[in-house]
């Protein structure tokens, strides 16, 4: 199936707030409308992949391929550190092909991917994943910091998390590649801002916030302490159904006790972390799994639903709920 996504991008707006002392860009947005006559969409959720096959990605990949034609989905959301240990050096990077393109082959899976970076990808040079050029190399990839996807009934806020976290600007073992990042304070601050005024001008049923870093997790990083101080309560304050992650690599579902908020981790695109899991509330904790799989969404107007699978294409987790507008009368 010829990719159909009639993606247009809108150019950056600059608007000069407070006669030009703070400039907020707003954020890049993609228009992808459902491809159903229903207007309902179906999208397979992976991260933490890029090992060349190994560690049971090409399992993985096999398992999304079926996975994907069975639902014909619209489109797959990588949530980051797509390609290990370094990122790419840069747009030529063999390891692109070798992870990606010659990993992910199904024609099923030959739709648009919308990536977020992570920590990993951080530690290569940063701007080549994010160059045009691997779109001719591979023309499904598409990765950038922050962006939005409008698609009909739902709206996707790309967050570029890495940025937030504090100890990778401290870190003696590793160096990150921090252009288009400083100055730090203000690069963060605009993030907030661009997807803060994103959610409040969105008029979608339903609300989909997606970065590498977790929130709320109880697998070997945790909780990122940064974001549940900075992001969650712009997530909270917006409605946003639900945040999906990867960064913590297994599968997982956290509910919120006091909002309709779910935090979903999909990281188990290729190396996963047996025997890694910190108590957690049973009444918040829904499902964790620490091997590998990847996540499917579909939306409807009226329903929301994730199921997580394995290897082996066996479903381990589903979870969906409703949201209806009718007015009876
Ligand atoms: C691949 O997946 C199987 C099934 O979950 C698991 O037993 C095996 O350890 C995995 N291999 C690696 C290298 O993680």
């Amino acid at each position: 199936m010829a990719i159909n996504n009639k993606t247009t991008a809108i150019l950056l707006v600059v608007y000069t707030v407070v006669a030009g002392v703070i400039v907020v860009a707003e954020l890049q947005r993609f228009d992808h409308q459902p491809t159903k006559a229903d207007g309902s969409l179906d999208i397979l959720v992976v991260g933490d992949w890029g090992r060349r096959g190994l560690y049971n990605q090409s399992d993985v990949a096999f398992q999304m391929g079926k996975m994907g034609d069975k639902l014909d989905v619209d489109f797959i959301i990588s949530t980051g550190d797509n390609f290990y240990d370094d990122g790419l050096t840069d747009d030529e990077d063999p390891l692109f092909v070798e992870s990606f393109t010659e990993i992910y082959t199904a024609d099923s899976l030959q739709k648009q991917w919308y990536s977020v970076l992570g920590n990993h990808d951080y530690r290569g040079n940063v701007l080549a994943q994010l160059s045009p050029a691997l779109k001719k190399r591979d023309s499904k990839w598409l990765c950038l910091r922050s962006f939005i996807v409008n698609s009909g009934i739902v709206d996707f806020f790309f967050v570029d998390t890495t940025p937030f976290q504090d100890k990778y600007f401290t870190e003696e073992d590793h160096d990150y590649d921090w252009r288009g990042v400083h100055p730090r304070e203000e690069y963060l601050s605009n993030v907030l801002k661009e997807v803060e005024m994103a959610l409040e001008v969105s008029s979608a049923k339903w609300k989909i916030v997606i970065g590498h870093h977790t929130i709320f997790s109880a697998g070997h990083h945790g909780n990122t302490q940064e974001l549940v101080d900075q992001l969650l309560p712009i997530l909270e304050a917006n409605e946003v159904d639900l945040y999906i992650n990867g960064h913590d690599h297994c599968l997982q579902h956290i509910s919120s006790e006091n909002s309709q908020l779910q935090f979903l981790t999909s990281g188990g695109g290729s190396k996963a972390w047996r025997g890694e899991f910190n108590e957690w509330d049973p009444n918040q904790m829904k499902f964790y799994y620490d091997g590998q799989g990847f996540m499917t969404l579909r939306v409807t107007e009226d329903e929301m639903s994730v199921a997580f699978f394995d290897v082996f294409g066996d479903i381990l987790h589903q979870w969906s709920t409703s949201k209806y507008t009718h007015t009876d009368s």
